[in-house]
């Protein structure tokens, strides 16, 4: 039984939330107040805006909240190397947690006693919203409404058009599209035939428009991106920034299978050259500066927290334990990666310094800088090969 009287609303501006406002305000009697977030997804905010307030919102709210995402929510996953099943880099699953805490916010700054969100009951981002905002306000009330409405998207233009909810609904997009600064998810139309070869016309970020090859230098500083090229940034800028530079040469699409939370395989197509650019060179970084049983038991963490963060345990101690755990590695995340752009599709690292890596010159060389000392490994490799050795020894004598 819902008893909700004020409800913010989780609005992207799109139809299902617009429809979402009035049907909520006509069949459950609430007010509406909603949130629009700003993460990065681009998108004329004015008339998001309006549009809410024609919908019939009370309160009609954009929240510019990019610098917090990329700082509180991105930054965390990055030094994380977080991908969920080892391929797809989050980026739809880092910003339910966040949108969850505003709704949150929203809801005690107007007095509202419900969250409300428009997602339908087959994916991840019910589970991310409603375990974050239970995480975080358990008092609160979730409102699901398009998961139990039942409209199709015909009905749904409908009602727009009958609520005069301005919505322009041009040649409607078969695609299901997700956007915000760490990447772009497509789903839906003939991509849900996991044989079919994606349209070029689905991509936006990964279009090849360069000509030349490219260098381009990442200066990392505890773990987190700081300076491309030597300018230094904000981090929200700087995965911008990088997004548009390795986008294009038509590198950094994803184009896999995954589990989703609620027991479905879904066809995934992401893009996200700025995200995968990051952690490629994050990684090797931290191959050069993170000494070697770290590294090692941080890399047995990595999917794990990945796991935890796609299945909406943001705000969970456990993930909370791993950050710590993650924070106190990246210390000495410190140096410059270089990467290498070339057309077609390719980008790799080409280079790797810093002043405190762990690299060692005078232990690596074959050449006459060698400082290495030969006559120490002979009673090592001794030692470390003796219980094989008397192991290997009983076996010989049983045989005979
Ligand atoms: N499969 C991805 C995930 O679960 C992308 C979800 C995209 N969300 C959307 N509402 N289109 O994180």
């Amino acid at each position: 039984m819902i008893v909700a009287k004020r409800v913010v609303l989780a609005y992207s501006g799109g139809l299902d939330t617009s429809v979402a406002v009035r049907w909520m305000t006509e069949e459950m009697k609430v007010e509406v107040i909603a949130l629009a977030a700003d993460v990065g997804q681009g998108g004329d905010w004015s008339a998001i805006e309006e549009r809410a307030r024609a919908a019939g919102a009370v309160e009609a709210v954009v929240a510019d909240l990019r610098d917090e995402y990329a700082n509180d929510f991105v930054a965390p996953a990055l030094k994380a190397n977080a991908k969920y099943e080892g391929k797809y880099p989050l980026i739809s699953s880092l910003s339910r947690p966040i949108i969850a805490r505003h709704l949150v916010a929203a809801a005690r700054e107007f007095g509202a006693d419900a969250i409300a969100h428009g997602c339908t009951g087959k994916g991840n981002d019910q589970v991310r919203f409603e375990v974050s905002s239970r995480a975080l306000a358990p008092d609160l009330e979730v409102i699901a409404p398009v998961r139990g409405w039942n409209l199709t998207r015909e009905q749904s233009i409908d009602l727009a058009q009958q609520w005069g909810i301005p919505i322009t609904v041009t040649k409607a997009s078969p695609y299901s599209i997700d956007q915000n600064l760490w990447g772009r998810t497509i789903e839906c139309g003939v991509l849900e035939d996991p044989w079919e070869q994606p349209p070029e016309e689905v991509y936006e970020l990964t279009t090849p428009t360069a000509t030349e090859p490219r260098d381009t230098v990442i200066r990392f500083r505890q773990g987190l991106p700081v300076a491309i090229d030597g300018h230094e940034m904000p981090l929200h800028e700087l995965i911008v920034e990088v997004t548009r530079v390795v986008g294009a040469y038509g590198w950094g699409r994803i184009d896999m299978v995954e589990n989703r939370r609620v027991g479905i395989k879904s066809r995934e197509i992401y893009e996200c050259p700025g995200a995968l650019a990051l952690l490629m060179a994050h990684a090797d970084l931290e191959d050069l500066t993170l000494e070697r049983d770290l590294a090692h038991e941080k890399a047995r963490l990595e999917p794990r927290y990945a796991e935890l963060v796609y299945d909406g345990l943001w705000f969970s101690p456990l993930k909370a334990a791993l950050d710590a755990f993650v924070a106190e590695s990246q210390q000495f995340v410190t140096g410059e990666v270089r990467l290498r752009c070339e057309l077609p599709g390719r980008c790799i690292v080409s280079g790797r310094r810093s002043h405190v890596g762990l690299y060692d010159y005078g232990l690596a060389t074959y050449e006459a800088a060698d400082r290495f000392r030969h006559q120490d490994a002979e009673g090592f490799v001794r030692l470390w090969g003796l219980g094989v050795e008397t192991w290997a020894a009983r076996q010989s004598r049983r045989e005979r």
